[in-house]
């Protein structure tokens, strides 16, 4: 006899076929994400350019040296990392390597869009029904490492600015952890010409490790090498 404990998925009793009613009201049984998750190579919603990052992937370049060191301590820092800086400088490489690295030991992760998830949510709003899935919503309460990629191209939103802060404040109670990367740094998106607004910046910079990457666009440097 040992004490270990079995976990049971509450979603499928560990069928691996949850039931679901659609929009029409039908009921329908589903694959479990419990299923999908223990299948997976990566964290959902990561890029298929990302699928196989690391660390060891990343070119140190002169501006990127403090955000190499930040991802390093990543994993024992037990700090949020928000990574700012102009566009191609690696922000989103260098979130995909560490959410790489996390799904491949605990399995719990995902990536999201920031505009792209601000579009769902809003779209799941006008479709409530009795029995609604797991929401995307919820999953970004609970998922264990937590990315927000390209928060601050929804220009300003307010709807955005209080989705983002209700789901940080729900991972911060549960102690779980966020990484963000934003064209823009924490004052300009409270600034008045973005969130007119710092309650959210003022959590970000309390919990985070703030890391600014700059240099020219590795995209536009790989293209005029090519071309060359
Ligand atoms: N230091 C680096 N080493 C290796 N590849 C890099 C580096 N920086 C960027 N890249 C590559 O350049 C491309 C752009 O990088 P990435 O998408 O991470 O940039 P970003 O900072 O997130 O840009 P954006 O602000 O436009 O979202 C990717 O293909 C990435 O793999
Ligand atoms: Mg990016
Ligand atoms: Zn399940």
């Amino acid at each position: 006899m040992t004490n270990e404990t079995i976990e049971t998925c509450d979603r499928c009793d560990d069928t691996g076929w949850k039931p679901i009613t659609d929009a029409q009201g039908v009921r329908r049984r589903r694959r479990c994400e419990c299923w999908l998750e223990k299948r997976a190579t990566v964290a959902e919603g990561t890029p298929i350019e990302f699928h196989a990052s690391t660390l060891d992937n990343f070119d140190p370049r002169r501006g990127t040296q403090t955000a190499l060191k930040v991802a390093r301590m990543f994993a024992t820092s037990g700090r949020d990392v928000f990574f700012h800086g102009p566009v191609g400088t690696g922000k989103t490489l260098l979130a995909c390597a560490l959410l790489n690295a996390h799904f491949t030991e605990h399995r719990s992760g995902l990536f999201v869009r920031t505009p792209l998830l601000m579009l769902e949510l809003r779209q799941l709003e006008f479709v409530q029904h009795e029995f609604q899935e797991r929401t995307v919503f919820d999953k970004c309460c609970t998922v264990g490492l937590l990315v927000l990629d390209d928060v601050g191209t929804e220009k300003g939103s307010d709807y955005a600015r209080r989705t983002l802060y209700t789901i940080y404040e729900a991972r911060g109670d549960r102690g779980l952890r966020t990484i963000w990367t934003s064209n823009l740094d924490l004052d300009a998106l409270s600034g008045q010409d973005f969130w007119d607004d710092d309650r959210l910046t003022s959590r970000i910079s309390g919990r985070s490790d703030v890391v600014a990457l700059e240099g020219d666009d590795y995209r536009q440097r790989q293209r005029d090498r090519w071309s060359a």
